[in-house]
């Protein structure tokens, strides 16, 4: 099985290619640009792997991606490559469109352009996933979930980015005939965390003594999902789910911001001691602009239909994602000290 992933370098993607290049078998190839998002550092158990390539290049640059296709010859595509946080999508949006939007353009278009040439079973058995977030749906109040019929209501210049991004691949399904899939997933945690996102930004602050910024009340509620069982889950979207079709995915793991970070502290009070305990580290600060209240995902469809579930607890996965960052500071030390040292993003400035 040949697979082409895009934003392989990254959080998700990266655990989605040592997944497939390890467990299942599949020749990979990964095309990333390598933004600051981007680390190859995160594949360095697949490198040297027969089954395992990698192109550096930018999902808008049509002719690269038209010889990944020819060269390739890819059987399934997963598109990860995304511009993925809503802080930054807030500073300065125009990458967000750019990647996000005119990158899933393109990408679906040299999809097709490929799909087209072929015939009978590779032509009917291709696939195209688009990878997505439970952020287009926009915010609930304190009841309900999120389904697949779900409305679109995106908040922020990200999750808008996103949301254009679903309506084109399902366009090129619907005129083109392009055999794509959709995920929609909720918030992901776990090993290779880039440390902008709340997690991995807590636990390494929390390491260092540093304090913990909590956006407004902290009573934001996220629906958490341990990344493996994500992948696993865009496996089985990618292999086996129907043509034109969206999936949730999601772990049935509500928590409110603050108790995420205070789950972190009392982990690490235990595994890495400090003379205070490391709550007495929280500060609550400005909310983020236009904060979304709740996501909250079902994710019935995925499995009644597929026979996903999430194998992690919120408070399993935690607790190894804890323990993964104590372990390995060669991992994160770099992206700290060089490019990104964990400074507030997103903060309106008046023009
Ligand atoms: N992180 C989450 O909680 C979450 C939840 C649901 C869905 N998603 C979606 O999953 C996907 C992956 O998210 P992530 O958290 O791993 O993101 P990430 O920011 O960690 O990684 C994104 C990767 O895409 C690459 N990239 C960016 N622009 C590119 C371009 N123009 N061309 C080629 N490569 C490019 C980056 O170099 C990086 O390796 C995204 O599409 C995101 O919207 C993320």
């Amino acid at each position: 099985m040949r697979v082409m992933v895009t934003g392989g370098a990254g959080f998700i993607g990266s655990a989605l290619v040592r997944y497939l290049v390890s467990e299942i078998g599949a020749d990979v190839l990964n095309i990333d640009k390598l933004t600051y998002a981007g680390n190859l550092a995160s594949l360095q158990s697949v490198q040297g792997a027969a089954n395992y390539r990698f192109l550096r290049a930018d999902i808008c640059d049509r002719s690269k991606l038209r010889q990944a296709f020819d060269d390739f010859k890819p059987e399934i595509v997963m598109h990860l490559a995304a511009e993925s946080h809503v802080d930054r999508s807030i500073s300065g949006a125009g990458d967000f469109i750019q990647t996000n939007v005119v990158g899933t353009f393109s990408l679906l278009d040299e999809a097709k352009h490929y799909w087209e040439k072929l015939e009978g079973t590779a032509k009917s058995q291709f696939r195209f996933l688009h990878v997505s977030t439970d952020e287009v749906y926009g915010s609930l109040g304190p009841e309900g979930l999120f389904d697949e019929e779900t409305r679109y209501d995106p908040s922020s210049p990200y999750s808008a980015s996103k949301a254009a991004s679903d309506h084109l691949a399902i366009a090129w399904q619907r005129t083109f005939g392009l055999p794509v899939v959709i995920s929609n997933c909720s918030n992901n945690y776990g090993p290779y965390h880039f440390p902008e996102k709340l997690i991995p930004l807590m636990i390494l602050n929390a390491l260092e003594g540093k304090e913990l910024p909590i956006y407004g009340s902290g009573l934001n509620i996220r629906d958490w999902l341990y990344v493996e069982d994500h992948v696993r889950g865009l496996f089985t979207v990618a292999s086996r789910g129907r043509v034109g079709e969206k999936y949730n995915i999601g772990g049935r793991n509500e928590r409110t911001n603050l108790e995420v970070v205070t789950r972190i502290c009392k982990i690490l009070d235990d595994v890495a001691p400090r003379e205070n305990p490391h709550s007495d580290l929280i500060r609550h600060v400005a909310d983020r602009p236009g904060h979304d209240a709740r996501y909250a995902i079902d994710a019935t469809k995925l499995e009644e239909e597929l026979g996903w579930r999430a194998q992690e607890s919120f408070e399993t996965g935690v607790e190894k994602t804890v323990r993964w960052f104590v372990d390995n500071e060669a991992w994160w030390s770099p992206l700290r000290k060089q490019v990104y040292s964990g400074e507030r993003l997103g903060i309106l400035t008046r023009s």
